[in-house]
């Protein structure tokens, strides 16, 4: 499952793989957060009240992903107005020998690996290196954390893979050094664009915390560019990210017997310019009142009214690179594409 930003600790996905831990010859699978009901997920709910109290209302992206909304996600990604999945991956096929060759034989740590897709052309060019191959996902779904895992152990036999079930957080801080010469954590997708400012410093933070000096990230971000393309990514045709951005209902309704009636909503995403962000709603059609009632929560709603589910914020590689500096990442190199849609930074960590 493609998600999710660092934060509360909870398992998102109701798809899970095994409950236990998985110890093979080359695999690996360490589950650090549970499957079961536990107390992070009565702070989720409390982040839902917070939410929907607020004014104006908001409700977490966390909330998109449950597994109809993974499989959602995966086919905006296939979207022909969603351009972001697949420039980045023509971005990467084309650095991915440099990166390769820059860092040299390294663990490569995913954050938020889903179905590894991208990750195949990064060990397609370590391999074609002869450099030792060990991979380590982090992911919330144990389910596709293991299938994705298996499959790449078929296609690369030299592969090793040692898993983690978790949020960034907690796996950030359990990673211990690397079993070889170096490291390079990976966030690609643009899912830092998902956070907001204060949540990128801590992001940051607990990225730098994770890797030794010498050591390096690779960052994958959207760049900034006129509405008449953003627009439509999140918009598209078909209305897949309609369904995506209503499926956050049905999601609350299970998660805590609900009655939302995702009919009486719609899907708004515009581009702010002024905060270089689109912004994702959910409008309510009518006057309405909505109960959750595991959270023991009423909530009213006045026609028209929106709650913001999502921002996707829009980078300018040189004031990136900047931002990364001052916190101690140094950009090594990066790229983008013809159009300069998207960018891909390798920085490295740095002693002051
Ligand atoms: C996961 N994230 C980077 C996506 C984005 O573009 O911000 C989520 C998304 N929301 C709607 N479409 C895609």
């Amino acid at each position: 499952m493609k998600v999710s930003k660092p934060s509360d600790n909870l398992e998102f996905s109701t798809k899970v793989a095994s409950d236990r831990d998985i110890e093979g010859d080359r695999l690996r699978l360490e589950r650090l957060i549970g499957s079961t009901v536990s107390d992070a997920q009565i702070d989720i709910g409390a982040d839902a009240i917070a939410g929907l109290k607020n004014t104006p209302k908001t409700l977490s992206p966390h909330y998109f992903y449950d597994d109809r909304g993974s499989e959602l996600f995966e086919q905006i990604c296939e979207l022909p107005e969603y351009y972001p999945t697949r420039t980045e991956a023509t971005i990467l096929r084309q650095c991915a020998p440099e990166i390769a060759q820059l860092t040299g034989p390294c663990e490569i740590v995913e954050l938020g690996s889903g179905s590894s897709t991208k990750t195949r052309i990064l060990l397609d060019a370590y391999q074609e290196l002869a450099h030792p191959l060990r991979y380590l996902p982090i992911d919330v779904s144990g389910g596709i954390l293991e299938s994705s895992a298996q499959q790449l152990l078929l296609d690369y036999p030299s592969l090793n893979v040692h898993g983690l079930v978790s949020t960034y957080e907690v796996a950030l801080t359990s990673l211990g050094s690397s079993p070889l010469p170096s490291r390079m954590i990976c966030f690609l997708g643009s899912t830092l664009g998902n956070l907001n400012p204060q949540e990128c410093d801590i992001f940051f933070s607990e990225i730098i915390d994770a890797l030794q000096v010498g050591e390096y990230f690779l960052l994958g971000i959207d760049l900034h560019k006129s509405k008449e393309i953003l627009e439509p990514a999140y918009n598209d045709a078909q209305g897949v990210t309609a369904a995506f951005n209503l499926n956050m209902l049905h999601h609350l309704n299970w998660r805590f017997d609900g009655n939302f009636d995702p009919q009486q909503f719609e899907h708004r995403a515009f581009y702010n310019q002024e905060q270089r962000r689109i912004e994702m709603h959910l409008q309510s059609r009518r006057s309405q009142t909505v109960r959750l009632r595991t959270l023991d929560l009423t909530v009213e709603f006045e026609k028209d009214e929106t709650i913001l589910t999502e921002i996707s914020r829009k980078f300018e590689l040189p004031q990136m690179a900047d931002y990364l500096q001052r916190k101690g990442l140094h950009p090594v190199k990066s790229w983008t594409d013809p159009n300069q849609w998207f960018g891909m930074m390798l920085t490295q960590l740095r002693q002051d």
